[in-house]
């Protein structure tokens, strides 16, 4: 925000770019792919064109066309005082038609074009979207989560190891590992002594959805209101408790060894909110014996709270308070939440600051995976009421993706005569 006035007319006084000659092309211009144009794309973009760096966007794809055009509409507004930025962003926007793609194969032709790519599209294509970044040696950001099934997750495990092999800078946007408070907390962990237990909350209203319109194919319907089915979302308990279930796995430095737990639909059964849980509630035992209770709810009316609680021998960290206290309750240290910033933006000006110092620094994917599957393997637990254990479930198959990505390939998960799909149900339901 404090570089409004550079930004007036485009005009960003830009460092030069580093000797390292990441790029492809002779100018020191950071070239930005953006695949996935919706809001959290459009928001992506903003943050690396507000990133203090020598920007271009000079390519977007989209499986819709009018993502797409709202998505340019906004990053070329004259008028950008909704992101609280005076000016706006227009010199920074070469997306000419012939670099707008449309369809299930545009990350294929926009990827090529740049030296960094956003990777913003549902959850489900994030493992093909990252692996043909890597294989054409592209800096990454990629949303968080990575993947939707254990095959996605593998898919992404070996393409991370490629991509450190490579130097290639991927940062994933689980943004809490960006944010001052957290960070802070972080370094002053052991003042808890040994984790032995956490919670974690994603408790809420819930989403959108998007009704089915005549004409459109079950393909593109599920497309459109992909929150629901799992191929492209992987359930809520995947898509936003991610964030918090992420936060005890940084925390305990490993990822759970099993789950157990439960969950159901409760309100959100109608024909528009396809397959997935309106409710998880899990038990995810680490290594060390120490568990995190997580629980997430979408239900409307009832209590809300995002949050995360580390409990150790010595003591608690609240992260939303962002403080830490012994068991009596007295702080032993509060953040000064004066000095928070936003991890959102943050993310970005790390990222594209070591891209234009050719610095390498970034390597998330692999954390990214393991958060993710810690979320799937929480959801299988629920789905199946069994206990769940890693190696098993990572190795057990599931791949939930279509035979083919294309408008007339139907999903693996088709309506019934009245419209509803097959939704788990513990005890039948079986992964492995
Ligand atoms: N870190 C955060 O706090 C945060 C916040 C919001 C969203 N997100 C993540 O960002 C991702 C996108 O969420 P959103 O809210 O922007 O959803 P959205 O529906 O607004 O945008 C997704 C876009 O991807 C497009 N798309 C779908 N399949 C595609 C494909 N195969 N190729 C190209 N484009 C495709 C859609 O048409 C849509 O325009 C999700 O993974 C979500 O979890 C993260």
């Amino acid at each position: 925000m404090k570089q409004s006035s550079l930004l007036a007319g485009g005009l960003i006084a830009a460092p030069l770019l580093s000797n390292a000659n990441f790029y492809s092309g002779a100018s020191d211009v950071i070239k930005v792919a953006l695949i996935g144009c919706g809001g959290r794309g459009t928001g992506a973009a903003t943050q690396a064109l507000l990133s203090k760096q020598n920007i271009k966007i000079v390519a977007m794809a989209d499986a819709f066309r009018d993502r797409i055009d709202r998505s340019y509409k906004e990053l070329t507004a004259d008028d950008m005082s909704d992101y609280g930025i005076k000016g706006n962003f227009k010199a920074m926007i070469d997306v000419p038609e012939e670099r707008k793609f449309v369809g299930f194969d545009g990350y294929l032709k926009a990827i090529p074009l740049a030296d960094v790519v956003i990777l913003t599209t549902p959850p489900g294509f994030r493992p093909i979207h990252f692996e043909e970044a890597v294989k054409q040696n592209k800096h990454i950001f990629m949303e968080k989560p990575v993947a939707t099934d254990p095959e996605g997750i593998k898919k992404v495990l070996a393409a991370a190891e490629i991509a450190k092999s490579k130097k290639l800078n991927v940062v994933v946007g689980l943004q809490r590992h960006y944010q001052n408070s957290y960070r802070e907390l972080f370094k002053r962990k052991d003042m808890i002594g040994d984790i032995t237990s956490a919670q974690a909350w994603w408790n809420n209203d819930g989403v959108w959805v998007n009704e089915r319109k005549e004409g459109m194919t079950e393909m593109e319907y599920q497309m459109r209101n992909w929150y629901y089915f799992n191929w492209l979302c992987g359930d809520h308990i995947n898509e936003q408790h991610i964030h918090n279930i992420d936060v005890i796995n940084w925390f305990k430095g490993g990822h759970p060894v099993k789950a157990q737990g439960f969950g159901g639909r409760e309100v959100r059964k109608g024909k528009d909110h396809g397959e997935i849980f309106d409710h998880h509630f899990v038990e995810f035992h680490y290594a060390d014996g120490s568990i995190l209770n997580s629980q997430c709810r979408h239900i409307p009316k009832t209590s809300s709270k995002v949050d995360e609680l580390l409990i150790g021998t010595k003591g608690k960290i609240y992260c939303g308070a962002a403080n830490i206290r012994d068991h009596k309750g007295n702080i032993m240290y509060q953040f000064d939440k004066k000095t928070e910033n936003n991890g959102y933006q943050n993310e970005h000006d790390e990222l594209f600051a070591a891209i234009a110092k050719g610095e390498y620094k970034f390597a998330d994917a692999e954390n990214g995976a393991h958060s993710t599957m810690t979320s799937i393997m929480g959801r299988m637990a629920t789905y199946s009421g069994q206990v769940i254990e890693w190696d098993k479930a990572l190795n057990c198959g599931q791949n939930l993706q279509p035979s083919a990505y294309t408008w007339d390939t139907l999903p693996k998960s088709l309506p019934d005569e009245n419209g509803k799909y097959k939704v788990a149900v513990p005890g039948v339901t079986k992964f492995y």
